[in-house]
């Protein structure tokens, strides 16, 4: 008997990319969130834009095997441009709602203010309460990253008037401690801890009694889908883009055990 050999996955998505999981919490998409049919699919008026995207730095710790290079960080991409698009192009309403936050790994606010239109800034660091490995020919190993907050004003005459400055109850010290999702239970090499990211999605959103009320998080660049995880945890919904079909797969077998999860804990 001829055995057929189940056809190898496409390892580039469609145009327009593959939606993987959607619920009434969560949309999950295989596609690169530099495709403009997968950047239309954002709904607008969005509450928070969390974005990890590649660093523009070769990853090269030398710390597994298991993880191979991540897509998109040899420096080629404009990241602050892709993310432009994300937050709604300059004179336009949609995208990311006026007034609204968002919080970008690996870039700092001198480099982001000006294309997502930022009104106020502030340079945060995850102390990750261990020491990674990174570049062993250098004595000093890296226990942090650095991130910008910001707050999104569309109207350049606004953020000129000083519009968007920090409010009060987001008023906290600037270094967040939260170890780093622990060596062999990893499953991304630049996971975020879920912990991490609840605290800055509820520093930044709300959540309704009705989950299609609760605030969206949206994450272009969602890999495992840590942002995807914590919002699902906190009562939000999010909605997630990744380029890796591996990595969307992970990402969505991770949100719906949160979904199971959150759906347990509203039981009680
Ligand atoms: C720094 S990692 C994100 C890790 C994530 N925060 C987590 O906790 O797992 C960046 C991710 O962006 C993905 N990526 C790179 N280029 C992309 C693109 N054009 N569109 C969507 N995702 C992309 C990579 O595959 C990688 O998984």
């Amino acid at each position: 008997m001829t055995v057929i050999e189940p056809l190898a996955r496409p390892l580039v998505p469609p145009p327009g990319g593959e939606v993987l999981h959607r619920s009434a919490r969560a949309t999950i998409i295989w596609g690169d969130c530099r495709d403009p049919e997968v950047i239309a699919q954002v709904p607008d008026g969005y509450g928070l834009l969390c974005a990890d995207p590649p660093y523009g730095i070769r990853y090269n710790s030398g710390r597994s095997d298991r993880f191979t290079e991540i897509p998109g960080d040899d420096g080629s991409v404009d990241w602050p441009g892709v993310l432009a698009e994300w937050v709604g192009r300059t004179g336009r309403t949609r995208g990311l709602a006026p007034s609204r936050h968002v919080y970008v790994f690996g870039y700092r606010p001198d480099q982001l203010t000006e294309p997502l239109r930022l009104g106020g800034t502030a340079e945060l660091v995850w102390d990750k309460q261990d020491l990674g490995s990174g570049d062993l020919s250098l004595p000093w190993g890296p226990g942090h990253e650095a991130f910008t907050f910001g707050v999104h004003v569309k109207r350049r005459s606004d953020r000129e008037k000083g519009a968007g400055a920090l409010s009060a109850r987001l008023r906290r010290g600037s270094v967040l401690r939260y170890p780093r999702p622990g060596r062999g239970r990893a499953c991304h090499s630049n996971q975020k801890p879920v912990p991490l990211m609840q605290d800055l999605i509820e520093s930044s959103t709300s959540r309704a009694h009705r989950i299609q009320d609760s605030d969206l998080v949206v994450d272009p660049c969602a890999g495992s889908g840590s942002t995807g995880v914590a919002a699902v945890l906190s009562g939000r919904r999010c909605f997630l883009v990744e380029l890796t079909r591996a990595d969307a797969e992970l990402a969505v077998e991770r949100v719906r055990a949160a979904e199971h999860l959150a759906k347990q804990m509203e039981a009680l």
